[in-house]
């Protein structure tokens, strides 16, 4: 039966997380981390998935019980990704579904969608299918709220445009910022982000403080237009100063932590000309904006800091087939 490979890259938030839940703009890169999978039709109706690298061996569902008997934590976006193609194009094969190794995505990069993007975009492949990105775009961010309840789509436009990209809330627009390398610095802080959770508390505090943390994401909203201009130019001194007061209005919505902030301040202290968290906040990555000179300088730092360099190239290529 016929059998193919497709990857989908990861992503980093370069300015506008949280604000971006609430109505608001945000900038996306996708980072050269790939998810890869491959997808292999069978003749009988089941889903099988197998993911050694998450301790999955063989996982076998009829196609007519998915999203049922509360699937495991781990093969949920993978079997709702191929419930939500049943449900809306019908599905008249079986489907084998198998991670294939690579550097590996867990750092908070978007695993999640990008599994998400690259399972439904070989399932468009396999049934000939041809659909447009933002129909695929509703689809995944559909599986999305699905499993984890909570989210921009961010993550799953990343996938599926690629480059760096203008993103508003639940893909009301979606548009390419720029398309080349942009020259970054990714550290990662050891710890995993509960991303839910830390939209949660956002949540949370706006409900207290409705004004106050509104207008948080007012100014939020302000830095990502002047970043997107300042990306447009390669304007990288402003790009750096915006980062730097993203990261100021990250701290006041309660979401940065002191290892976060250790490394963000480490990396600045080296010469970056900007840094902030980057996604959720609470764990996961920071992202430091430097001239390609000052680079091993800020990565050094970062790593006396106790952090860990994740070496990627930035604003690549979307989901494709392999
Ligand atoms: O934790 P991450 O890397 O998935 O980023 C979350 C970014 C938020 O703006 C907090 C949530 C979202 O879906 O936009």
């Amino acid at each position: 039966m016929r059998k193919i490979k497709v990857s989908a890259p990861g992503k980093l938030m370069l300015l506008g997380e949280h604000a971006v839940v609430w109505g608001r703009p945000c900038l996306v890169t996708a980072v050269d981390r790939r998810l890869k999978i491959s997808l292999e039709k069978l003749k009988e109706k089941f889903l099988e998935i197998e993911a050694p690298s998450v301790g999955i061996k063989s996982y076998r569902k009829n196609l007519s019980q998915l999203g049922k008997n509360n699937p495991p934590k781990k093969t949920r976006f993978v079997e709702m990704a191929v419930k939500n193609f049943a449900d809306k194009y019908s599905l008249n094969f079986g489907i084998k579904i198998k991670t294939e190794d690579g550097p590996p995505l867990n750092y908070g990069l978007g695993s999640s969608a990008a599994i998400t993007v690259a399972v439904l975009k070989g399932l468009t492949e396999l049934s000939n299918q041809n659909l447009a990105k933002k129909k695929l775009f509703d689809l995944a961010y559909k599986t999305v709220l699905d499993v984890q309840g909570v989210g921009s789509g961010f993550d799953v436009a990343a996938a599926i445009y690629g480059g760096t990209i203008y993103f508003k809330t639940g893909g009301r627009k979606i548009e390419k910022a720029v398309n080349f390398d942009l020259p970054l610095v990714v550290g990662w802080s050891g710890i995993k982000a509960d991303t839910p959770t830390l939209v949660r508390k956002v949540a949370r505090e706006r409900e207290k403080h409705p004004q106050i943390v509104g207008k948080i994401f007012d100014e939020i909203e302000g830095l990502v237009e002047e970043g997107r201009k300042a990306l447009l130019k390669k304007d990288w001194q402003t790009l750096g100063e915006l980062m730097n007061i993203n990261q100021k209005l990250l701290e006041n919505l309660g979401v940065s932590t002191p290892k976060l902030a250790k490394l963000i301040y480490a990396s600045r202290q080296a010469g970056a000309l900007g840094a902030k968290l980057s996604g959720a906040g609470g764990g996961d990555c920071m992202i430091a904006l430097v001239d390609e000179k000052g680079r091993k300088d800020v990565e050094e730092a970062i790593e006396n800091a106790r952090g860990k360099v994740i070496k990627a190239k930035i604003g690549v290529e979307r989901v494709r087939i392999d």
